[in-house]
């Protein structure tokens, strides 16, 4: 038995707590995980929700109320971003953002849009929104980009006319909160419902990409496109013009889109890439 006040009892009894008090951190830690990564893919869900506006208020949805709406009316599906066709048999646990770090999977963003990004996953996943018949009704799309300090990480619902916009969210980033950090204002949110991607009339194609993020107001000639800049943050506002533009040029989700449109044999002349 060591003395009471020994320096040796005293390293004693600090090592065990150290011991006693890591086990306990790391043992709630493995048993908080399942729930953790429930909360992520719902937090994900619920914005996926948000961004097609199925309900007035996700954020006062449960967690089961998410999982049902994503049951009966949403379909998650695999894209191939190069040839824009739906990937059969995929991995459910597929995982863009690790593939996009992935030296063996990665793609280099290239093209005229610079997102302050370097690489990209080559396949992602894509959410059909569908209505009580079971008809798809929009496709929500998962975008990201560089702000000013954080990448923004969101969601785009489009409508089946593939060209209006429904709705966008943004549900992870590091940008100043009341500056930046107005991405997430619902009033300026709210802006996008009905914006036009391409110039009306025009086929998909990069030279007709229209929408982004005008500084200021969008004089008239561009309002269909455009919504207001944030003010105080010009540089998170061109972020987020970029990335859209990017996420819906030839690099980023046109081929898909022309795809589905030429399947729909689009009445307006407009499908090809
Ligand atoms: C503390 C601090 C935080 C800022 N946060 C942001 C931001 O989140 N997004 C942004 O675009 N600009 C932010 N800015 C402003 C930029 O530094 C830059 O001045 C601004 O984007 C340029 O806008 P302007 O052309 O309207 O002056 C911040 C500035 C400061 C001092």
């Amino acid at each position: 038995m060591l003395p009471k006040d020994s320096m040796a009892n005293t390293f004693l009894v600090s090592i065990v707590l150290c011991i006693v008090c890591s086990l306990l951190v790391s043992s709630a830690a493995v048993a908080l995980k399942p729930r953790q990564e429930r909360n992520k893919l719902l937090d994900q869900q619920r914005n996926i929700i948000a961004a097609a506006g199925l309900v007035e208020d996700p954020a006062a949805l449960s967690g089961k109320e998410i999982e049902k709406l994503f049951a009966d009316r949403i379909e998650r599906k695999l894209v191939d971003l190069q040839t824009g066709e739906f990937v059969e048999g995929a991995d459910p646990k597929y995982d863009p953002r690790k593939a996009a770090k992935d030296p063996r999977q990665r793609v280099p963003v290239e093209g005229s849009f610079d997102i302050g990004v370097r690489f990209r996953e080559p396949m992602t996943w894509v959410y059909l929104v569908k209505n009580e018949q079971g008809e798809v009704e929009q496709i929500v799309l998962p975008i990201y980009g560089m702000g000013l300090w954080s990448v923004l990480y969101g969601y785009i619902a489009i409508d089946k006319d593939l060209r209006t916009v429904r709705g966008l969210t943004f549900y992870e980033h590091g940008e100043t909160p009341g500056l930046g950090g107005e991405v997430e204002n619902p009033v300026w949110k709210a802006k996008w419902v009905g914006k036009q991607i391409w110039e009306e009339g025009k086929p998909r194609t990069d030279e007709f990409l229209r929408i982004g993020v005008a500084k200021g107001s969008p004089p008239p000639a561009l309002q269909p496109y455009q919504v207001d800049g944030l003010s105080g943050a010009t540089i998170t506002s061109r972020g987020v013009s970029t990335m859209l533009q990017y996420w819906f040029s030839s690099q980023g989700f046109g081929p898909f889109i022309n795809r589905l449109a030429s399947q729909q044999g689009a009445s307006d002349g407009s499908s090809q890439s």
